[in-house]
Formats: C-alpha cells, structure tokens, sequence
C-alpha cells in the first residue's frame, strides 16, 4: 500500500490513528453602525456585548473560524475561506457554527473523532476567563463531543498593535482526532 493510501486510511489501513490539525484566524474590530462596520461580537457562537465588534462576511465569529480550520487541516482538507468563500450570498451574516458542523461531518464521514481541542483568543477585551465553563459548552455542544474534550483560553495583546489596541482580535486553535 502507498504512503498515501496508509495516511487516508487511518489506523485501521495500517497508518497512524491520530491527525493534529492547526486553525488561526484574525478579523479587524471596529465600531458597531452607523459608526464603523463592526458586527456584534460572538466568540464560540455566544454573544459578548460591547462598543466595538469584528467585521466579516458571516458573522465574524473568530474562534468557530480557527476551529473550523483546525478540524478540516487535521484530516487535509480545504480550508474554510475554500470551502466557504466570502464571495458567496450563502454565508452572508451566517451563523459560523454552520461551518464547524459541516466540518465535523467531514471527520466522522472519514472515520475520525476528537480527543480534545484547544484553543485560545487573544483580545484586550472582554475577558473570556469569566465566561470559559459557558463557551466550553456551547463549543462541545456545537462539535457534538462532551466539554471534558474542550478547553479554551484568553490572553491579552498586552496593549500593543492592532489587537492590543482592540482593533482587530485573534484566535488559535489545535485539534486532536483519533480514528474510531
Ligand atoms: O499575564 P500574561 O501576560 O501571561 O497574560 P495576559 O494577556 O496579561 O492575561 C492574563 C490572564 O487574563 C490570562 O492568563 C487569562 O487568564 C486572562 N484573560 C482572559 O481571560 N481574557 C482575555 N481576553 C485576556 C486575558
Ligand atoms: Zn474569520
């Protein structure tokens, strides 16, 4: 068997039976209307109230972004700007958690399930600390994996640039899938 056809294969065609995948994703902040173009701020799909929000296509949820691509990198798909371009009328102001589930299908439709996903914000506000127990669950509920497989953090950008400035936020994401 090729090299290729053992890597697809998964553990069960003799490869290995664990793929890491890598998501990043930024998107500028600005003011909400009439001021600026900022779309209310949603991270993980729940809401943090606030001046100033991301801009985007969809509804600019940075942290489902980087999932997204961490979930499709690990089992070497296109990533979410191929699979769902922001040229397209479809994902006008969607709901981003759309991509992660299709995403999701995409792993279980190759065999695979996650062991864990980790992932971290990095904004000057709001503090995801407070709120971690609360996007852990909707992460796990939008994933369909239970909240002991997902953990997810902030960091500051310590003032400096444009995320520490609080003109654009960040997202990083890694992802463990295991072959069922
Ligand atoms: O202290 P250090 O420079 O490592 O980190 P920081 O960016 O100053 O953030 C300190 C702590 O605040 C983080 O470790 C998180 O626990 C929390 N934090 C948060 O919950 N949400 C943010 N957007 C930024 C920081
Ligand atoms: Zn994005």
């Amino acid at each position: 068997m090729s090299e290729s056809a053992k890597w697809k294969g998964g553990r069960g065609a003799g490869g290995p039976g664990l793929r890491v995948g890598h998501g990043y994703d930024l998107h500028r902040m600005e003011p909400a209307a009439p001021a600026g173009a900022g779309r209310a701020l949603r991270l993980g799909g729940v809401c943090f109230p606030g001046d100033s929000g991301p801009v985007g296509h969809s509804d600019a949820d940075v942290l489902l972004h980087a999932i997204t691509d961490a979930l499709l990198g690990a089992i070497g798909l296109p990533d979410i700007g191929q699979m769902f371009p922001d040229t397209d009328p479809r994902w006008r102001d969607a709901d981003s958690a759309l991509f992660v589930r299709e995403a999701m299908a995409r792993v279980r439709e190759a065999g695979w399930e996650v062991l864990n996903l980790d992932a971290t914000v990095v904004a000057q506000h709001p503090k995801i600390g407070p709120r971690k127990a609360e996007l852990r669950a909707a992460l796990a509920r939008i994933l369909g994996v239970d909240d002991a497989r997902i953990n997810v953090k902030g960091k500051t950008h310590e003032g400096v640039d444009a995320v520490g400035e609080g003109r654009a936020i960040e997202a990083h994401a890694v992802v463990l899938l295991a072959h069922a």
